[in-house]
């Protein structure tokens, strides 16, 4: 199903790009964006399966919001939406999202683990990232991967939208090759990376 554009989207366009330039003025390898996710991107990242079908979706780098309202536009009511933003820039759009399903949460992903506990979260069916790979130290990268491939339910899969192909070097000894895409409407043009955890339960740490 496309992203229907009747659906209420409580930040507009022009004040995410407003927050997201804002944000980027001040921490620009962090943010690594200029400019709010294009429509063609958030449409890759939320009309899918994996989303519609998840009860529990985790975010990270969600910005300014763009792509977290694209998910919850294709959640199911009874879903719910951790978004995890490290610059504080976007604390005031992401709490602007008026949904009983989102939590937002400034801070760490690299904290992943804690913060799914301190949320009483679970493991996510789906998790999302933007944040970008290639501009964190590769052992902090290298550690986030493996958390997200820990708390990922079994059969849960994980997607990373990236200017450079970093993750791929830390996600493929875990999850395998990704499944690519480009899309070149966005600004800068991106990869979409997508992967499917496939491990048995009981290798998992369970920290629900
Ligand atoms: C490409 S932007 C996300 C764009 C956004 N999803 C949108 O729709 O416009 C990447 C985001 O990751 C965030 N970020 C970078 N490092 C992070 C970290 N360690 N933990 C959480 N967020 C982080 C940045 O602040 C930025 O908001």
């Amino acid at each position: 199903m496309p992203l229907s554009i009747g659906q209420p989207q409580t930040t507009s366009f022009a004040k995410r790009a407003f927050h997201v330039f804002k944000a980027w003025m001040k921490q620009p390898t962090q943010v690594a964006t200029i400019c709010p996710s294009s429509p063609f991107l958030m449409e890759n990242i939320a009309d899918r399966d994996c989303v519609r079908n998840a009860s529990s979706v985790v975010e990270l780098g969600p910005g300014a919001g763009g792509t977290t309202l694209a998910l919850l536009a294709q959640m199911r009511p009874d879903g719910r939406l951790l978004a995890i933003e490290k610059t504080d820039a976007f604390r005031e759009a992401l709490d602007d999202i008026a949904d009983p399903r989102f939590t937002p949460h400034i801070g760490d992903a690299t904290d992943l683990i804690t913060l799914l506990e301190q949320h009483q979260f679970g493991r996510p069916d789906v998790i999302v990232s933007g944040v970008p790979f290639s501009a964190i130290p590769p052992a902090v990268a290298k550690n986030l991967v493996q958390a997200i491939h820990q708390v990922l339910k079994p059969g849960g899969e994980f997607i990373a939208y990236q200017v450079r192909s970093d993750v791929e070097r830390f996600a493929r000894p875990l999850f395998g090759p990704a499944e690519t895409e480009k899309i070149a409407i966005n600004i800068p043009p991106l990869t979409v990376f997508t992967w499917r955890k496939i491990q048995s339960p009981s290798m998992t740490r369970d920290i629900a």
